[in-house]
Formats: structure tokens, C-alpha cells, sequence
């Protein structure tokens, strides 16, 4: 899968795409990453990307043109195909791991990261195919929100993480709460492993993280269990 990130701070992805994950799924060939300034595509003579608000108030407007040009140069290099646009911003609509799902069935994605005050309309309308947030709380700008994007899209795709298993029993993408896990040792400065992980009884062990799933979800996140697919027995669970 092939990312394209347009960003005016092209440097703050350097961390996160040269460590652990992100960097081991590159190097297997399984994403590529392409941050790309959209400043080098400005035909202003002082390569600005901005302008102030046509009707006045306070903050910078991105202009048009940088965009609509950085997008089509991605563009002609998709051989025919359209990639989605990615705008991020406050107003999108929130991000989830069902999302992520989406998005990591596609081959190739453009993500937008604004700064300043905002973009101007048309980039919205005619530019972009998705409007994303990553909460509802505002940020400086898009990067964060791209790299939230970036990192659990990667981590869908097949060959990215070490262990296949792993993506598939996720908090959220079963529709609960993971449950909890331990590791050695068995007792710690008094506070033990449940006996049942201990037990090599693997039945038993699947049924007790079901429980604690629901139990955690329950408690920390009601919300989700209304859409979570429940058999007669965890929902047996619940109402205890
Ligand atoms: N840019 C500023 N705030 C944002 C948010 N909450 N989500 C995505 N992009 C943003």
C-alpha cells in the first residue's frame, strides 16, 4: 500500500516512520511512505501556500492552488487509478478502527494536513473524498491525525506485524475491550497470574478472556456493547 502524506512539516513524520513497525513494514515492502511539502508546489513567487479570509476575522486560509496541483502530480503517478483524498481536519468524521478497516483495504491513500485556520472550501468539495478527525479536541494542524492514520492502517496490512493473530484480536476490532494479559513471572512481589492461564487448559483460557473482555467493556466502554455481536451466553455474562 502506498500513502502520499501532503504536509507543510514533512520532518515530524521522520520519527515515526523510521522506528519499530512502520519502519520493519517498509523495509518488507508491505507500505511505502511518501511525505511530500506542498509548499514546492506553490506558483507564488514567495512559494507561499496561504492567504487572509475573503470577508475578514482573524487566521490564514490555505490557498487552492498548491493542493489541487500537489494532489494531481500524486495523481498521474496512480496509473489510471483515483486514490481517496484524505482531508484532516476537526470537522471530519471520527475516526475508528472500522475506519481503518476501510481505508486498509485500499492500495493507495492521500493524506491532507492543514495548518493555520482552515482550508479554503474548494479544497473540501472538489478536492477531497474523506474528512477525517481524530477526536473531538483541535490540534495545530493534520500530522497527528495523518500519523494516527498511517500507523493503524499499517498495522492492518498483511506481513506487518510480526504475529498475523494479533490485528485480528485488537481492542476494538473484535467490538470489545481486549482482555488482560500477563507474562512472566507467575508471581510478582505478591500479585499473581490468574490460575487459569497457568492451567494449559486452552477452552478454559478462552473463555475466561471472553468474560474479562466483556467485563472491561462493560465497565470502561457501555457503548460499544450495543453494536458488539453477543452470544446468549456473553450476554448471560453481562447481566450477571
Ligand atoms: N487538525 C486539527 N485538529 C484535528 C483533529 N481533531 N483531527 C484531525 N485533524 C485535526
Amino acid at each position: 500500500m502506498k500513502m502520499t502524506i501532503l504536509t507543510l512539516f514533512p520532518e515530524m513524520f521522520d520519527g515515526l516512520f523510521s522506528h519499530s513497525i512502520l519502519k520493519q513494514a517498509q523495509d518488507r515492502d508491505v507500505v511505502s511512505f511518501h511525505v511530500v511539502n506542498f509548499r514546492e508546489f506553490s506558483k507564488d513567487r514567495h512559494q507561499r501556500v496561504d492567504d487572509y479570509p475573503y470577508g475578514g476575522g482573524g487566521g490564514m486560509v490555505l490557498t487552492p492552488q498548491p493542493l489541487f496541483d500537489a494532489v494531481k502530480h500524486v495523481k498521474e503517478q496512480a496509473k489510471g487509478k483515483s486514490p481517496r483524498v484524505v482531508l484532516l481536519c476537526p470537522q471530519g468524521e471520527p475516526y475508528s478502527q472500522k475506519k481503518a478497516e476501510e481505508f486498509a483495504q485500499e492500495d493507495e491513500l492521500i493524506l491532507i494536513c492543514g495548518h493555520y485556520e482552515g482550508f479554503d472550501e474548494r479544497i473540501r468539495e472538489h478536492l477531497v473524498t474523506d474528512e477525517v478527525s481524530i477526536g473531538d479536541y483541535v490540534l495545530t494542524g493534520g500530522e497527528i491525525g495523518a500519523m494516527v492514520i498511517a500507523d493503524s492502517v499499517t498495522r492492518l496490512q498483511q506481513g506487518a506485524l510480526g504475529n498475523e493473530t494479533s490485528a485480528v484480536t485488537d481492542s476494538h476490532s473484535t467490538g470489545l475491550l481486549e482482555y488482560p494479559h500477563y507474562t512472566r513471572p507467575a508471581e510478582f512481589e505478591g500479585m499473581k497470574v490468574p490460575d487459569v492461564l497457568l492451567s494449559g487448559h486452552h477452552a478454559k483460557i478462552e473463555a475466561w478472556r471472553r468474560q474479562e473482555s466483556l467485563k472491561r467493556t462493560f465497565t470502561r466502554r457501555p457503548d460499544m456493547l450495543s453494536k458488539a455481536d453477543l452470544t446468549p451466553k456473553d450476554q448471560a455474562i453481562i447481566d450477571k
